[in-house]
């Protein structure tokens, strides 16, 4: 097969663990021919691991005319410039997210894309988890009816206290989980996004970024999502709730459960009346409705894992099927983190309101 020659920048815990092991299984569509980390060490170990060249600046590993693929696992302030670098050297490029610290970089990103000879891939792998495609494909069946509400959450608590807490690294869970959770929530959203709310904290972590989050999105279609992300919940909550006007649906882990009424079911002609009620309290008639109770474990008919984007990569880069994360939806993932980081804006003294 024709494997794609491919680079990796930024030998750290996603470089090392996610692109290298994901790119192991795909031999076959890829060949690491190349890495670049400021780190000897981290040089070395590629060397070892893949017997490829090494760079200790981007600037040179852009001039290695085998290369044709440079996949960009630097620290998130980096990204913007990296993959602009090798774009204007006619490299295709394959981002890690956030693919820009704000919508002005995801701009200059877009236009660098326009310019050049290779194109842009953005690393949205979460695109792909299991439970987010089996609910898709369960709302799509219209099982819940008109969805007019979804909850998501990726709650745990942490005392983390690398770059990823601290502001002036580009880090707190906007840049580093925001980008998942708001391509899921415009997913969901199913419609452009006509306004939002957003309230960010810093509660467990050690650096002066926000650690706890929520942003809730209204679409021009009346629905909201309401997702939050923290590392300050010592609870955790369902990743998923997804209410819609026929039923319900929780997905915590790998097991979704259901509540819906039967497809055939027509709900009766009743009316809301002003007369004064009877003595009895009543709260309506939905206890007596024929509900159907599943549990199910998280299977999509079409299976996915998020390592499968180097599958649409590949295919992408070789066969010329479209990306299925488009510059337009990456570039909303961006605008709209701005606005919830605008929304409220964090205070940069780090101290919680809380304390
Ligand atoms: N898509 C995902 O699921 C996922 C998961 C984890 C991390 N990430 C993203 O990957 C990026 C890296 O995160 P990480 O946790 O691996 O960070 P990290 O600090 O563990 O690794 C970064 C690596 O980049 C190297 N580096 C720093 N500056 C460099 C430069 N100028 N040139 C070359 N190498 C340089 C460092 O030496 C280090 O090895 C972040 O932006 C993060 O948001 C994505």
């Amino acid at each position: 097969m024709n494997t794609i020659k491919t680079a990796i920048v930024g030998i750290g815990r996603a470089g090392w663990n996610m692109h290298c092991d994901e790119l192991d299984k795909r031999a076959d569509k890829f060949t690491i021919t190349a890495a670049c980390d400021i780190e000897p060490e981290r040089r070395q170990r590629m060397a070892a691991r893949y017997g490829c060249r090494t760079y200790a600046d981007i600037a040179d590993l852009i001039k290695d005319g085998e290369v044709e693929l440079v996949s960009i696992a630097t620290r998130s302030p980096d990204h913007v410039a990296h993959a602009i670098l090798a774009l204007e050297a006619g490299k295709h490029v394959f981002l890690e997210k956030p693919i820009a610290l704000d919508y002005a970089g995801a701009l200059r990103l877009r236009d660098a894309a326009t310019a050049a000879r290779g194109q842009l891939y953005f690393r949205h792998n979460r695109r792909f988890e299991p439970a987010f495609t089996h609910i898709r494909e369960l709302l799509a069946s219209g099982i819940i009816g008109e969805v007019f509400e979804v909850k998501l959450r990726r709650n745990s608590y942490q005392r983390r206290s690398d770059w990823q807490t601290l502001l002036a690294c580009g880090g707190g869970l906007l840049n580093n989980w925001g980008p998942h959770i708001v391509d899921h929530a415009l997913q969901f959203l199913d419609a452009p996004l006509a306004d939002l709310w957003s309230d960010l904290k810093r509660i467990a972590a050690l650096g002066d970024a926000e650690d706890h989050l929520k942003i809730v999105l209204r679409g021009a279609n009346g629905r909201v999502v309401d997702m939050e992300i923290s590392g300050g919940a010592a609870l955790p909550e369902p990743e998923y709730i997804i209410l819609g006007e026929r039923g319900a649906l929780i997905c915590q882990g790998d097991e979704i459960t259901l509540r819906y009424l039967p497809r055939d079911f027509n709900l009766p002609e009743e009316h809301a009346s002003a007369e004064t009620p009877g003595m009895a309290y009543t709260t309506g008639k939905g206890g007596q409705l024929p509900w159907v109770n599943e549990t199910i474990g998280v299977h999509p008919s079409i299976p996915t894992e998020m390592d499968d984007i180097w599958d649409h990569l590949y295919a992408a880069i070789r066969e010329g099927v479209p990306f299925p994360v488009t510059t337009a939806q990456a570039l909303e993932v961006i605008r709209v983190i701005e606005l919830a980081r605008q929304g409220t804006p964090f205070q940069q003294t780090g101290a919680s309101p809380l304390r």
